[in-house]
C-alpha cells in the first residue's frame, strides 16, 4: 500500500480529483467524515488527512510515502524529502499586501509584517538587507493591517478576493508560480519504487 499525506482544505479536493484521474478509487475522500485515516476502495492507497503545513512532516518521517502540498509550505518547512512533480494545481503567489493609499509603507524603517510564512519572510528581508518585525499568525492574516496589528501582510494570494473584501491590495508580488507539488519520502522511493514510480508516471501524464 502507498500512504499519502493529503492536505485538508482547498487543495484536498484538487488532490482527490487528480488521484481519481490516475485511476485511484478515491470515493472515500469525498465522504463527509471526521476520520483522519482512510483507505481507497481497492486498498492500494492509504490516506492521512492533515493540516497543509504538516504534510512535509509526515513525508519526511516516512509515515507517509507521498504527499501533495503547496510550494509555499515546502519553502517554509524546508524538510528533507524529494520534490517529484509540479502538479500545477492551486496556482497562487506569495505577496506583500497592504492598504492601497499607503504604498510607500514598504520603505518604513521597521516594517511590521504579519504572516504565517515566518521563515520565508525572515529570509526574504535578510536577503534584501532590510529589517522588519515579523508577526507570526496562523490564519485570517488580512485582519492584521485592518486592526493595526501590522503594517502589511506577507501571504499567498490566489483569487485576490480575501484582500479585496478587506480593502487591501498587492503591494509587491514576491514569489509567483506557487503550485501544489508531489513530494516523496527518500527511503520509500527506493523501497517501494515498484509501486510508486508507475503512479508518478501516471500523474505526470495527467499534468502535462
Ligand atoms: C489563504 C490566505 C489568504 C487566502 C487567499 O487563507 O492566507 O487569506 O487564502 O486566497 P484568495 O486570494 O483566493 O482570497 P486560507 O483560506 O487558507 O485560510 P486561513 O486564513 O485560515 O489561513
Amino acid at each position: 500500500m502507498i500512504y499519502f499525506a493529503l492536505a485538508k482544505g482547498r487543495l484536498g479536493d484538487a488532490s482527490a480529483d487528480l488521484l481519481e484521474r490516475c485511476g485511484a478509487d478515491v470515493r472515500v475522500l469525498r465522504e463527509k467524515t471526521r476520520k483522519l485515516v482512510l483507505e481507497s476502495g481497492d486498498k492500494k492507497y492509504g490516506f492521512f488527512l492533515v493540516k497543509p503545513s504538516d504534510v512535509p512532516t509526515y513525508v519526511e518521517a516516512g509515515v507517509a510515502d507521498l504527499g501533495i502540498v503547496g510550494k509555499d509550505t515546502l519553502m517554509e518547512e524546508e524538510k528533507d524529502l524529494y520534490e517529484m512533480l509540479d502538479l500545477r494545481l492551486g496556482e497562487c503567489s506569495l505577496c506583500l499586501a497592504g492598504f492601497p493609499d499607503r504604498k510607500d509603507v514598504l520603505t518604513n524603517p521597521l516594517l511590521r509584517v504579519a504572516t504565517k510564512y515566518v521563515r520565508i519572510a525572515k529570509r526574504m528581508f535578510a536577503e534584501r538587507g532590510e529589517e522588519a518585525e515579523i508577526i507570526p499568525l496562523h490564519g485570517s492574516i488580512e485582519l492584521a493591517p485592518v486592526t493595526g496589528l501590522a503594517d502589511v501582510i506577507f501571504d499567498v494570494v490566489q483569487t485576490g478576493s480575501t484582500l479585496k473584501a478587506n480593502g487591501l491590495v498587492v503591494l509587491e508580488e514576491v514569489y509567483a508560480g506557487i503550485t501544489a507539488r508531489l513530494v516523496a519520502n527518500k527511503v520509500s522511493l527506493k523501497t517501494k519504487s515498484e509501486e510508486i514510480l508507475p503512479l508518478i508516471a501516471r500523474m505526470k501524464e495527467m499534468v502535462i
